[in-house]
């Protein structure tokens, strides 16, 4: 079996590197995605940090919430890398406001990058992997997909759709080897919390049971274990990683 390729959009942020790298010790040939033109997305920089800490890897830009152009990185990528078994849709955003002060612009930028795609890029995968009869589709949602969130609409309601959307393709998927799983993350140590007022984040924090924020390496774990060629009899399933915040 010629080693499986891994998609992992949002593959250069926080939570995303991790995954990446966990991927790569799995011997996975990784192809990291971030969106083209924000300071973050400096894929030289991101793939020799990499190697220096001894993972071989790809990093390529593509908006994922743009249809046609996911659709033309992901026929670069099965063209130049090879057929894609793997895809983490890990790309997200947040613009957080109570909803009366939420504008049309934040409402819609937070349902295209979060939701819109992972209809984008699973689209484009959908066919190899039922052809092939081997796929691997994990989907990162939120704690506050499952519970909702003072400030959050438009995210809450990204992250949960996102487990909708899951649940349909694994069955759709599942008779032919393809599975779909959501991870639903609590806080974890990354600039995306830090961006909540530290008044918000203090009260967060004493709500986790553990006592503490999660760390990126703990959710990459999780995501290894349900891509292993192994893990074929999970699917569908919403794997809630909070630290005991959000329990049921
Ligand atoms: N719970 C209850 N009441 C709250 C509140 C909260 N979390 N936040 C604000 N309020 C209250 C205020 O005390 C104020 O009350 P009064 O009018 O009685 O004085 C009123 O609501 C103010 O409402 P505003 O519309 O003015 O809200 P704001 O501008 O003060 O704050 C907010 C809004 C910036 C979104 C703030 O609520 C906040 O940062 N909340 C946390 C959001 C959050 O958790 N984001 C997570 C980001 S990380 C992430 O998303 C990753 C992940 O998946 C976990
Ligand atoms: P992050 O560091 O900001 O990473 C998010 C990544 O998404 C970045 O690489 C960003 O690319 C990419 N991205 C955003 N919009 C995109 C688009 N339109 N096209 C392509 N890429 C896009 O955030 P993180 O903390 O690692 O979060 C990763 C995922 O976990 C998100 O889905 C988030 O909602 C979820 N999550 C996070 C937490 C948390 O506490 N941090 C908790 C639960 C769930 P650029 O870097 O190029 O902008």
């Amino acid at each position: 079996m010629s080693t499986r390729v891994a998609v992992v959009t949002g593959g250069t942020g926080t939570i995303g590197t991790e995954i990446c790298k966990h991927l790569a010790a799995a011997g996975r040939k990784v192809v990291a995605l971030c969106l083209p033109g924000t300071p973050d997305c400096r894929l030289d920089d991101w793939v020799a940090a990499r190697a220096n800490e001894g993972y071989a890897t790809h990093a390529l830009g593509c908006n994922v919430a743009e249809f046609d152009d996911t659709a033309s990185v992901f026929k670069k990528i099965e063209d130049t890398i090879g057929p894609i078994d793997i895809l983490v849709n890990a790309a997200g955003i947040t613009r957080d406001a109570s909803l009366r002060k939420m504008t049309p612009e934040m409402w819609h930028a937070v349902i295209h990058a979060n939701l819109d795609s992972v209809f984008n890029t699973t689209r484009c995968v959908i066919e190899g992997m039922t052809d092939r009869n081997f796929g691997r589709i994990v989907n990162i949602s939120s704690v506050n997909g499952q519970k909702g969130q003072f400030g959050q609409a438009n995210y809450a309601a990204s992250k949960a759709g996102i487990h909708g959307f899951t649940m349909s393709i694994a069955r759709e998927a599942a008779r032919k080897g393809v599975t779909v799983n959501t991870v639903s993350p609590g806080y974890i140590e990354s600039p995306m919390i830090m961006a909540v007022p530290e008044e918000h984040r203090a009260k967060i924090v004493a709500e986790i049971p553990v006592g503490r924020f999660g760390q990126p390496s703990e959710i990459a774990r999780l995501v290894a274990f349900l891509t292993a060629d192994e893990s074929g009899f999970i699917t569908g399933a919403d794997i809630s990683i909070n630290g005991g915040q959000h329990m049921g």
